[in-house]
């Protein structure tokens, strides 16, 4: 059976004390069924000291928000995966829009993230996610299926286990606007087919798929309740301890 998974991405938010006392919160408030796992993604500054803070909590893990794609060497400012596992952390989120939109990252760059984050022994998040524009010309399933093949279709069956995928409509971030129940499902459905058309019903009937855009406490629990709808990636909304406690109770 699949993990329903509810993901904290704090982006670049929260200064050290800030990012101590919403961990603190959050961990002296939760309850989490066995069925499900938290992620809380800090920026990798408090990374170590958040990881060491849910080291003895069952089902609550680290993500990193982004890796380097070179191993280490002159990169001014990078972070290597061997760094953020050094720092126990256990996933690293990649491909996020903001990161393909902002920092241009390409489909073969986040191959190649994402290999090297799988070989360190890190899982991977990686997020899919098409524009207003594309949407509306109808070619968002086309592009999704683009993003996943290009970025994680050479992975082996053995490594594609250890990724969780993202569905994340770039329209729907930081918007307000959701997509429906319906919008959502849709989409996370054929990626699971394109899932099973690659690999295999077993891998495409237990990778976890994340829903993630303007998810919100009252929003959270009909998403969560369709078919292939295993959680969410939460920006905004997890920055807050009642929020994201919420949202972790919406299955
Ligand atoms: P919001 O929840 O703020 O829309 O952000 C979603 C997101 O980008 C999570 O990675």
């Amino acid at each position: 059976m699949r993990k329903n998974i509810v993901a904290a991405n704090w982006k670049m938010n929260l200064d050290r004390v800030q990012a101590i006392s919403l961990v603190d919160e959050i961990i002296s408030n939760i309850s989490i069924k066995p069925s499900t796992q938290v992620i809380l993604a800090p920026s990798y500054l408090y990374l170590y000291k958040v990881s060491k803070k849910c080291n003895d909590i069952e089902n609550i893990f680290v993500a990193a928000q982004n890796c380097s794609s070179e191993d280490n060497g002159a990169f001014t400012g990078e972070v290597s995966v061997n760094m953020i596992k050094s720092c126990n952390a256990d996933y690293v989120i990649i491909g996020h829009s903001e990161r393909r939109d902002k920092f241009n990252e390409s489909n073969n760059e986040l191959e190649i993230k994402v290999k090297k984050a799988l070989d360190t022994g890190l899982k991977v998040i990686f997020c899919c996610g098409e524009s207003l524009e594309q949407r509306n010309q109808e070619v968002h399933f086309k592009w999704i299926e683009n993003q996943i093949s290009e970025s994680l279709f050479t992975l082996s069956k053995k490594q594609i286990r250890n990724v969780v995928i993202a569905y994340e409509p770039i329209w729907a971030i930081g918007t307000g606007v959701t997509a429906t129940a319906k919008q959502a499902q849709e989409m996370h459905f054929f990626i699971r087919e394109i899932l099973l058309a690659r690999y295999d019903k077993d891998i495409s009937d237990n990778i976890s798929i994340l829903y993630g855009g303007s998810c919100n406490p009252t929003n959270a629990r009909e998403l969560f309740s369709q078919q292939d709808i295993d959680g969410g990636l939460v920006g905004g909304a997890s920055l807050s301890a009642d929020n994201f406690l919420a949202i972790t109770n919406s299955f």
